[in-house]
């Protein structure tokens, strides 16, 4: 008997008639069953052939879970460890790779520190960026999304750099992506499963939630062909069994929006029956058809064609370059560009300015700073008020950075303060 499992979080329509559709084919030798779980050993197999995961993205606990059961032979859909790996930039990177249309799109750093991070580990980050490029190449209006998210959370469309600035002060920790706005006349969703079945939804993103799905756009046959090329493309490439795309048609070019989806919506109040009964009974009947094939022990994993290249690349050349390892002459080391300020250093100066030691000021007048810390400041390059005037928060942790004890006095004391007044 091979068992079929679904992992589920809150959603209630679409596994239990996934369970039910599965069990009514009674196909012999398939059951089909919500996943138990109430322990987890290291390299024990479970009791699934296949596991449909509809929320290991929202609980690490069986993300683990499941690489666990892959290890052990479990054909787990959608694959944990690409799943892990995998976000919303990557994706439309590789998409440009494939050919598939994508709105311009740019990777942002977090606005905040990461936890457990101060300016000190961001010695490689240009500051500041090159903001004038950006907004070059991604125009205004524009949206501003998380680099991994879903569900709408966080994702804002933006009219101006002026605008962008003030939304990005919002952002926090997440890392976000800035992306051309397409001004779109019609727009799709469509389910892809076991990359060959491909179901186009007519999906108009302005309408209230529950009336989403409840669109009509003309289109002629042949961009219907090609959107559901590209969503076989994109699932080829990515290797996900169970995923939506999105499109939105812009002069008759389909760019390709959001395809990261590895657990699609399909609760039948917002797909509607229709689109509802067509993805229980394409997921069913794909789900069989992966526990029939799942052979225990071993991988039954899918993996996209991005990885399956590149593992089949790496091991051509190693098998390649085996014989005549003797030969092989390194390649000349290429010329690192030189960064722009890429150390604290760099970013403090370019926004204090530079000083002489000949110009120096009293740097001891400053409530907190002694002759020590005057003279752990002048070897750093800071000698005057005129420097110190200009210093901000960011300035004041790339000090911090640079010092090896007094740390946190300039904020505290407000160092750029006093300076101002010193020097009237
Ligand atoms: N570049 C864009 N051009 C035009 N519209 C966009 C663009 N990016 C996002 N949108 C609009 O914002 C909506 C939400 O964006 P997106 O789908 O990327 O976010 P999400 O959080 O992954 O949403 P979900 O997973 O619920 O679909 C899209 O359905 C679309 O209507
Ligand atoms: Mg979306």
């Amino acid at each position: 008997m091979k068992k079929i499992g679904i992992l589920y979080g809150q959603e209630r329509s679409f596994p239990e008639a996934f369970i039910k559709r599965i069990n009514e084919k009674n196909i012999d030798g398939i059951v089909a069953e919500a996943v138990t779980i109430d322990k987890v050993m290291q390299a024990e197999p479970t009791e699934y052939a296949v596991i449909i995961d509809r929320i290991s993205q929202d609980v690490p606990f069986y993300r683990a879970y499941l690489k666990n059961a892959a290890l052990c032979g479990t054909a787990v859909i959608n694959n944990p460890f690409w799943w892990s790996a995998d976000e919303k930039f990557f994706n439309n990177a590789l998409a440009v790779k494939l050919g598939v249309p994508v709105p311009n799109t740019v990777l942002l750093p977090s606005k905040d520190h990461p936890e457990d991070t101060t300016a000190a580990s961001f010695s490689n980050l240009a500051f500041p960026l090159d903001w004038d490029n950006i907004f070059e190449y991604v125009g205004f209006p524009a949206f501003m999304k998380p680099f991994a998210g879903g569900g709408w959370k966080h994702v804002y469309k933006l009219e101006d750099a002026e605008d962008f600035f003030s939304k990005y002060n919002e952002t926090g920790q997440l890392v976000m992506m800035l992306q051309e706005a397409i001004d779109f006349t019609a727009y799709f969703r469509c389910y892809c499963i076991g990359r060959k079945h491909v179901r186009v939804m007519h999906y108009e993103p302005r309408n209230p939630h529950h009336l989403r799905y409840d669109a009509h756009f003309n289109i002629p046959d042949e961009l219907m062909k090609q959107i559901e090329s590209f969503v076989l493309k994109l699932n080829e490439g990515l290797g996900y069994d169970f995923n939506t795309v999105e499109f939105a048609i812009r002069d008759g070019v389909p760019y390709a929006i959001d395809f990261c989806n590895p657990a699609p919506d399909a609760d039948i109040n917002s797909v509607g029956q229709e689109n509802f009964d067509w993805v229980v009974e394409t997921a069913a009947s794909y789900a069989i058809e992966r526990a029939q094939a799942q052979k225990p022990g071993q991988d039954n994993l899918s993996w996209g064609t991005f990885m399956s290249d590149a593992i089949k690349q790496s091991v051509g050349s190693q098998v390649k370059a085996a014989p005549q390892k003797k030969a092989v002459k390194k390649a000349p080391a290429k010329k690192a560009a030189p960064a722009k300020s890429a150390d604290p250093k760099s970013a403090l100066f370019s926004k204090i300015g530079e000083a002489k030691a000949a110009d120096k000021d009293d740097l001891k007048k400053l409530k907190g700073v002694g002759p020590k810390l005057e003279k752990m400041l002048n070897e750093m390059g800071i000698y005057t008020f005129g420097q110190v005037s200009k210093m901000g928060k960011k300035e004041y942790e790339l000090v911090d950075s640079m010092l090896t004890s007094f740390k946190g006095r300039g904020q505290r004391d407000d160092w750029a303060g006093q300076a101002k007044k010193l020097m009237k």
